[in-house]
């Protein structure tokens, strides 16, 4: 059984520009599985419309301090029990002032200070605004009282400034918020990751590669992350930024991969291989490029490149180690085969044409005791199934082992 734990949020609209961004981070936060209940400010309504976000949300929008609609007419309480998190994005330098202080003079400034729960803000104004000393006095205040604080960005302004005080897109925040909601399932782990291609030289600028873009790899660096690891990602060439708080290191070749790996190994809990690896390189590579002549053809020799997953999987005392598979037919009983192969405990099978390069990907795990599949989805939100998935896993190994 893949675990899911369903969390809830409350997302505060208040009355900057960026309020249109939060109409998106609605979706953005339902698409990492997350349920939102949108309060709006009086200022925010002038700007994007309730029913913008009734739709998105498919509930209604409160912005009455004394809504009948709430049973016990208590909204102001009501509306965050329960909730995992209070998301105010936009946050406007008036709003970070009322809660800064303690002022609770709308609804939801009223349920800040009536939370039970955690208050994550994203602040959004005029870069002299976010400069002001108050502003600044505000924001270290909040960051004191416990209220995280994600941004803002520095770039073009709804003013025609440039500089500090854009809010982060609205996928940024909702990552955060996942992350920051995310259960610490491997807290203090130490987990060791490849992700992306390898490149293997024919000459000095050509190679033999692959369509690997590094998105799941990635993604499972940054929902290990989440879920509390010390993460290393030893990553192949990719165009993909570090995930925050990951070290790591960038390679090119498998042998360098090996060598990373090696490096690394003997000090990680949990080793996942979802680099593809290239199973052969060049056997010679030509320190000058390679030029065209008469012949027809040109052959290239090429040897094997060591299998790291395997040689992590038998090391003497191994890391829980967890391959994927990529194959284009007959899914399950190739990627159980390396998993025996490979010794491994836990093998994630794709199918190559559907997974390389995608956003989304549908897998099936296969352990020793059995397959599950799970529905196919954007490559984060598999990523954080998958971890749950091994911190289980290897919980059960941890137990028995003690
Ligand atoms: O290429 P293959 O299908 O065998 O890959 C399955 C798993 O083995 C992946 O996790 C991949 O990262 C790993 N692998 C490896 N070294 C190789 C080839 C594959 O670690 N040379």
């Amino acid at each position: 059984m893949i675990e899911s734990s369903a969390k809830s949020v409350v997302l505060g609209v208040t009355g900057g520009i960026a309020a249109y961004k939060a109409a998106q981070l609605v979706r953005d936060l339902q698409r990492h599985g997350i349920d939102v209940q949108v309060v709006m400010t009086e200022a925010a309504r002038g700007m994007v419309t309730p029913a913008t976000f009734q739709a998105l949300s498919g509930k209604p929008v409160h912005s009455d301090m004394w809504d009948a609609s709430v049973p016990d007419n208590m909204a102001h309480i009501e509306l965050s029990r329960g909730k995992d998190a209070i998301v105010v994005a936009p946050a406007t330098a008036d709003f970070i002032a009322k809660l800064a202080n303690g002022l609770a003079d709308d609804l939801l400034s009223a349920l800040c200070l009536a939370r039970e729960c955690p208050l994550i803000v994203a602040p959004a104004m005029n870069r002299q605004m976010w400069e002001n000393p108050a502003t600044r006095r505000n924001v270290d205040r909040l960051i004191r009282d416990g209220v995280a604080v994600l941004g803002p960005a520095s770039g073009d302004q709804a003013c025609g400034e440039v500089g500090m005080g854009r809010m982060l897109e609205a996928g940024e925040i909702a990552e955060a918020v996942a992350g920051f909601l995310a259960p610490k399932l491997l807290a203090g782990a130490r987990v060791l990751i490849t992700a992306g291609p390898t490149f293997e030289p024919i000459d000095t600028v050509r190679g033999i590669t692959n369509l690997s873009s590094g998105k799941m790899g990635y993604a499972v660096a940054r929902a290990a992350l989440d879920a509390g690891a010390r993460v290393t990602l030893i990553s192949g060439p990719v165009s993909l930024p570090a995930p925050a708080g990951a070290e790591v290191a960038r390679v090119g070749t498998a042998s360098e991969m090996f060598e990373a790996v090696k490096k690394h190994s003997a000090r990680c809990d949990i080793y996942i291989g979802v680099a593809a690896v290239a199973d052969y390189r060049v056997d010679k590579p030509s320190r000058h490029k390679i030029k065209k002549t008469e012949r027809d053809q040109l052959n290239l020799r090429l040897v094997p490149n060591p299998d790291i997953l395997a040689w992590v999987a038998q090391r003497p005392r191994p890391p829980f180690c967890v391959g994927f598979a990529a194959e284009s037919r007959d899914l399950d009983a190739y990627a159980d085969e390396k998993r025996r192969r490979k010794k491994v405990p836990l093998m994630v099978a794709n199918l190559a044409q559907e997974a390389i390069g995608s956003d989304d990907n549908e897998v099936t795990l296969l352990d020793d005791r059995g397959t599950h599949k799970l529905p196919r989805a954007p490559k984060d939100v598999v990523a954080r199934q998958l971890i749950a998935h091994i911190a289980k896993l290897y919980g059960a190994k941890r137990r028995k082992a003690e």
